[in-house]
């Protein structure tokens, strides 16, 4: 079947707040009466949050780079068959907390695997589905990991930051960098929003993305 429903991804380094802004944009959607699924990656199904588990535990820190590209093919291939595109098939609005850019930015442009092999192996796990818009929240890095680890503590989810947060400054560096190149080759579906203001002034520029962009015929 043909997907029906718009397709939006959120993108960025480390805090620069990704799964707060997917909320606030769902919960807006929603008050729109705009059917809505939020998800995130790797994970959003059993399979995949098994997955994230062994992708963000400290203790794999000698995962290879290609171990590393796969797991995170393996949870995005079990989400688009089990959640994204049944949904988009069904007229729902699917919101997705990083998507095939992470990869390519992390794995490609961070951990300097072939940018071509990391696209072909994409367009498998995907199925060939692209977003119809995604959203690069474009922050430094020295604040975007302070969030991520304040947050995280605040939530207990891990004492010291995650496995990938623990990469060096460079790491990150080019992942930003990598981001900011990818939207600079696909101008039209990645809008780069700085995240200069606060979480109310970041959410209403992304509603003034979204919104027009949903009236659009499909
Ligand atoms: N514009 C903002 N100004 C100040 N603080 C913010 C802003 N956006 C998010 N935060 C805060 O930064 C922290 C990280 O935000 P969030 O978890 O949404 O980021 P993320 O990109 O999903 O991070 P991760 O990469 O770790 O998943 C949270 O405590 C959040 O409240
Ligand atoms: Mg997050």
């Amino acid at each position: 079947m043909r997907k029906s429903g718009k397709f939006i991804t959120i993108e960025g380094v480390e805090g620069s707040g990704k799964t707060t802004q997917c909320a606030l944009l769902a919960d807006y959607l929603r008050e729109q009466g705009i059917d809505v699924v939020v998800t995130r990656e790797p994970g959003g199904t059993r399979a995949g949050e098994q997955i994230r588990q062994i992708l963000l535990s400290p203790s794999n820190n000698a995962l290879s780079p290609i171990a590393e590209l796969m797991l995170f093919l393996a949870a995005r291939a079990q989400q688009v068959a089990e959640i994204v595109l049944p949904s988009l098939e069904s007229g729902k609005c699917v919101i997705c907390d990083r998507f095939s850019d992470a990869t390519i930015a992390y794995q490609g442009y961070g951990r300097g695997l072939d940018l071509d092999s990391i696209s072909q192996v994409n367009e498998i796990a995907t199925q060939g589905l692209k977003p119809d818009l995604t959203i690069l929240l474009d922050l430094d890095i020295e604040t975007g990991i302070s969030r991520a680890v304040t947050h995280k503590r605040e939530f207990r989810e891990s004492k010291d930051g995650d496995r990938i947060e623990k990469q060096d400054k460079e790491f990150h560096r080019r992942v930003r960098e990598g981001y900011i190149e990818l939207a600079r080759r696909e101008p039209e579906r990645i809008v780069v929003v700085p995240v200069t203001g606060s979480i109310k002034d970041i959410h209403r520029i992304v509603v003034s993305l979204v919104a027009p962009f949903l009236v659009k015929t499909p």
